[in-house]
């Protein structure tokens, strides 16, 4: 017999049961639920809804109920389609009829809509905390490597020399920004949607600001028809991790392209890669991969969501039903993802050598020979001139600009100097950017320094 039974004359298809049904998924929004149903059976005692008694009892069969779920001992059924009208048909079987006195005052549709407000806000403080573990790595990296310096890239191509500390500090920077997105939208998904009943509210005389008390909330929705409709904050908890994911995958990226023996910055811990079936010598970067490649995933969940509510009418539809398997299955993408990028930065071993070579050899002081004829008095628009000309020296004989004789460049320029040599060194050539967010040792000591206190 189905809960909502009494109108029907007729059993339900079968292949429309399986085809409705959410308890395959919602099954994991169980502590929630039953969370929910004890801060409202209380309040429902509390206002003599029911007689306490009552509320007593079905509080003490909601925990049992729990137990066994968490025990394993429970199994659902797509006959009673999602987890609420599971539970309330166990703790019927539990308690008898004073189990259907649980639903007095409420509907699936706030109830769900409690349920995923609950279940969004837990998570949104885990990936906060998760993206702060994994900017405290950055950071500690970072200050492992004040001093080792390689090609800063635009378009991949060597552009200027940068500190590795500095390159990391602006994962630190997006890993911020993102947990501040997620702080940010924990104010609306603090808000608690219960009271709406199935649209226009009840007609009993509850207490929500008791339940919300219970539960945490800190704000309660004031209109039940925006209540038991609003999905925003899903799609706010989605849009956010999917940046989040969008940054793991560009961090990835560098992992793998510096991994590689073309660029042979970084090795990668052992016990964070895998091997071929094949080849014997091979080592892959398939966590990085992977993270890459699931970024896709997340994003898509995010797109799925704006579709079903895009023109979806007011309130509740069962197209809305479509909000969970994304939500959680990007929830734990997201805690994959953010729990091995942390200890695989921590362990990788930084090829500090390869890379100072690549800056030195890489024109990535070009610019800095340019500022330094300008000091010397010719226009900027000429240096670069100058300049270019030499690189071509260089390329065709194999040498970088600090390879050059004074002769040479007295040649190129009369104006060139014996300081020009210290100019160019890729140190002094990072130190040079010593205003504002630049790369300078100074400055990256200050933005460090600041960080561990914001971190803090
Ligand atoms: N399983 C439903 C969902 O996830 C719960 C709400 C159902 N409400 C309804 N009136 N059918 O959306």
């Amino acid at each position: 017999m189905k809960l909502w039974g009494g109108r029907f004359t007729k059993q339900t298809n079968r292949l429309v049961e399986e085809y409705t049904a959410s308890i395959p998924f919602d099954q994991k929004l169980f502590e929630e639920d039953i969370r929910g149903s004890l801060a409202h059976v209380r309040m429902l005692g509390e206002c003599g809804i029911i007689r306490p008694g009552e509320a007593k009892k079905i509080s003490e069969g909601l925990k049992t109920i729990r137990e066994k779920i968490r025990a394993g001992k429970v199994e659902f059924s797509v006959s009673h389609e999602d987890i609420h009208m599971n539970i309330e048909k166990l703790l019927i079987e539990e308690i008898g009829p004073t189990g259907g006195k649980l639903h007095t005052g409420r509907s699936r549709n706030d109830q769900v809509a409690l349920d995923m407000h609950l279940y969004v806000r837990a998570r949104t403080l885990d990936l906060v905390k998760a993206l702060t573990a994994l900017q405290e790595v950055l950071v500690e990296k970072a200050e492992e490597h004040v001093d080792t310096i390689l090609p800063g890239y635009t378009h991949l191509q060597r552009a200027q020399p940068v500190r590795l500390a500095h390159h990391l500090l602006a994962y630190v920077d997006m890993f911020g920004r993102d947990a501040e997105r997620l702080k940010d939208s924990y104010k609306r998904v603090n808000t608690m949607p219960l009271g709406a009943g199935a649209i226009a509210g009840t007609t009993f005389p509850i207490r929500r600001e008791r339940v919300a008390e219970e539960l945490g909330f800190d704000r309660l929705y004031d209109n039940s028809m925006d209540a038991v409709s609003d999905r925003d904050y899903l799609v706010e908890f989605l849009s956010a991790a999917s940046l989040i994911m969008v940054h793991l995958s560009r961090l990835s990226e560098e992992l793998i392209l510096w991994s590689s023996e073309e660029f042979g910055y970084v090795e990668l811990d052992d016990a964070f890669c895998t091997g071929s079936s094949m080849m014997p010598q091979k080592k892959n970067p398939d966590v990085p991969e992977l993270i890459r490649g699931k970024t896709g995933r997340v994003m898509g969940h995010w797109v799925s969501l704006m579709t079903t509510l895009k023109a979806l009418p007011l309130t509740y539809n069962k197209d809305m039903q479509e909000d969970k398997e994304g939500v959680f299955d990007s929830v734990e993408t997201l805690k994959g993802a953010l729990a091995l990028t942390a200890p695989m930065v921590a362990g990788m071993k930084v090829n500090g050598e390869k890379m100072r070579r690549n800056a030195e050899e890489g024109f990535s002081n070009a610019t800095d020979l340019a500022d330094y004829l300008v000091t010397k008095g010719l226009p900027f628009r000429e240096a670069h001139e100058v300049v270019g000309r030499l690189v071509l020296t260089c390329l065709h004989e194999g040498k970088s600009l600090t390879d050059l004789t004074l002769e040479e460049y007295r040649e190129a320029c009369p104006l060139v100097e014996e300081d020009v040599y210290e100019k160019l060194k890729v140190e002094n050539v990072a130190d040079a950017r010593n205003a504002g967010s630049g790369t300078a040792r100074s400055r990256v000591l200050e933005v460090l320094k600041k960080k561990k206190i914001e971190l803090d």
